[in-house]
Order: C-alpha cells, then structure tokens, then sequence
C-alpha cells in the first residue's frame, strides 16, 4: 500500500486543511466535481473541504434512501445549508425499497443498497452533472480492511485497481484517504463542523437495514425508527460507544387490553468499545431498561416484548446483520 498514514498525534488539522484545499484546487482546477453526502464524519470533512476549494464548483447531494433515522436527511441537508453550503436533497426511496423487496439475506441486503446507491441513483447522478472529479470519504482504516481483504469497503475503487477515469469518465479523489477516524474528527472541528458531527457515534452505511432481521420494508423501517429514536434519545448520556435498537422477524405473544397480542420484538444494544472490533454490553442500571421498555410498547405500534443484549463481540457483532 503506497499510502502513507498520517497518525492523529502527528497530525496539524489546520495545516491540513490549507493543504487539501490548496491540493484540491490544484487538481480541479476550474472544473466541476460531485460528492454524496450522508452526514457521517467522513462525508461532512470531506463536503467541507472540497466546498472551501471549490465553492459552487462543488456539487453536494443527500441520496433519502428511507432507511435513514428519524429527520435525519432534512436535518443534514439543513444544517450544511446554515453553514453556507448547498446541497440537494434526492429522493430515492422508491428505488430502495424496490431494490429491497424479497430479500432476507444479510450480504444480499447490503449488495442492493450498494448497487442502488452506486448503480442506480448516484451513478445517474454523477453522469447528469458531467463533473471530471469524485470526491470521497475513504479513510485509512477502510484501506487497511479492503487491502487485507477484512472487508470490502464500497468506496474503494483506486485500491482494487480501478481506473475511474477510463471507466466511468471521473476521476475519484480521496482527501482524508491518510487519516484515522479519530484525524478524520479533529480535522471536522477545525473546520467548524458542530460537535453532533464530528463527534458523531457509528451509524452504518446501510442505515436501519442493519437492524430488521428478515426482509426490509417501509413498514418495518417505519418501527425500528421509532424504537431507534427512543433508544438515542433514552441512551445519549450512556457515555455507550454505540446503541441501538433491532426489529426481530419473529413475532410473540403477548396481551393488551386482555386481549392476546402476537406483536413485534425489538432488542435493545448498547456497547462499550474503542473501535468497534471487540465489545462489550454497558452495564445500564435496571431503572433505564425498564424506561425503555415502557416507551417502547406505548410509542412503537405492536411492540409487546423488549430484550437487552448481554452478549460480548466476538461473538457477538455490534450490528445484528
Ligand atoms: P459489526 O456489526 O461488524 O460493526 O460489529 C462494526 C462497526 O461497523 C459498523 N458497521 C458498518 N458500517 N457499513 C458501514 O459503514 C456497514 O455495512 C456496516 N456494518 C457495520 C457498525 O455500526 C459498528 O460501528
């Protein structure tokens, strides 16, 4: 790997920033380029610092998948826009949910959002827009796992050996490709990013499809985001690396106005870790669960039974599917 890593003790964010921007500037010179957004640390630097290069050369937009939590796409799409930079929100939800429809595998799951993203709404994006540059949020972690063939990041093309340029007529630039996550964070403070970003908690790229167990519907998307709202709303003083709450395809017994109830099962996780390999459920006082469970089965439709998670990663993942 001829990458090399800036490590985040060795890191100046500030003199970080004047370099890509000036880097990019270089490269793109009066071009045009396009990039996703999605909200997570490494899409926000990146928007960041290819808008202060580029201005409105720069074409941002926020994919709605409709997997995303609770107003998280206007929220995004709003706050990016305070900060001076335009974004265009496009809704794609049909094509997600289609994409969706029939599968219960885990991996084929993640292939169709991949696909529909890449393939289908940003792919068709980018061609419209006739931009020459890509920017993307690639880190050094996701060049050590695909390079170690951990896992194959969706957004490393340059590091399997794909030209984009003769591909697809793009060419991909990856400004924060030498840093760590924790890098990646620092320099979003610096370049003024609120904290909710750049101290963001880990929220996969396949969103709440991560967490219902069997096929993926609106429906089911509209339950695990209510039971998800509750869980962040519930668990953001935790101190908890990571929480979340799952749907189970299975559904229980139970009884609601003495009547018998065959409803839904949602777990609740909650994890301590430092980078997500390994983990280990937080020790929530009994008064917590007991709050989440009441507000799931009064404020997520059909809900009659609530689970905490006691099991350690590995075996464990932190995300279900
Ligand atoms: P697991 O479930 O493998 O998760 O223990 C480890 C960390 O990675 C996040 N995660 C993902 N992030 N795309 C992502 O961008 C994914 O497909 C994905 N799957 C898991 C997970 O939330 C946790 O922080």
């Amino acid at each position: 790997m001829d990458i090399r890593e800036i490590r985040t003790e060795d890191l100046n964010p500030e003199q970080f920033i004047n370099e890509q921007v000036a880097k990019i500037k270089a490269e793109v010179g009066d071009g045009l380029a396009i990039n996703a957004l999605s909200g997570g640390v490494d899409s926000s630097v990146v928007t960041m610092l290819a808008h202060r290069a580029l201005g409105k050369r720069l074409i941002t937009v926020f994919v709605e998948n409709g997997i995303m939590r609770e107003g998280e796409p206007r929220h995004i799409v709003g706050l990016f826009r305070s900060l001076g930079v335009p974004v265009r929100l496009v809704d794609a939800r049909k094509e997600f949910f289609s994409a969706l429809k029939g599968i219960t595998d885990p991996e084929e799951k993640r292939e169709a959002i991949t696909q529909t993203f890449y393939k289908t709404v940003f792919g068709r994006l980018v061609k419209k827009s006739r931009a020459q540059y890509l920017f993307q949020g690639t880190n050094y972690t996701d060049v050590e796992e695909t390079v170690a063939g951990i896992k194959r990041q969706h957004n490393i093309l340059g590091q399997l050996g794909i030209d984009t340029r003769k591909r697809y007529g793009y060419k991909v630039i990856e400004p924060v490709i030498q840093l760590r996550k924790t890098g990646v964070r620092s320099v979003g403070k610096a370049l003024g990013l609120p904290e909710e970003i750049y101290n963001r908690p880990p929220f996969p790229g396949p969103a709440l499809t991560t967490r219902v167990i069997g096929e993926v519907t609106p429906d089911k998307i509209k339950l695990v985001r209510k039971a998800t709202t509750i869980v962040e709303q519930e668990l953001a003083s935790s101190g908890a690396f990571q929480y979340l709450a799952i749907l189970h395809n299975d559904r229980v017994t139970g009884i609601r106005k003495n009547r018998r109830d065959f409803g839904h099962q949602i777990e609740v996780r909650c994890w301590e870790s430092t980078d997500a390999v390994t983990g280990t459920p937080t020790r929530l006082p009994y008064e917590t669960l007991e709050r989440l469970a009441g507000r799931m089965v009064s404020e997520v439709p059909g809900v009659v039974s609530v689970t905490y998670n006691i099991t350690k990663k590995p075996p464990s993942t932190i995300e279900p599917i």
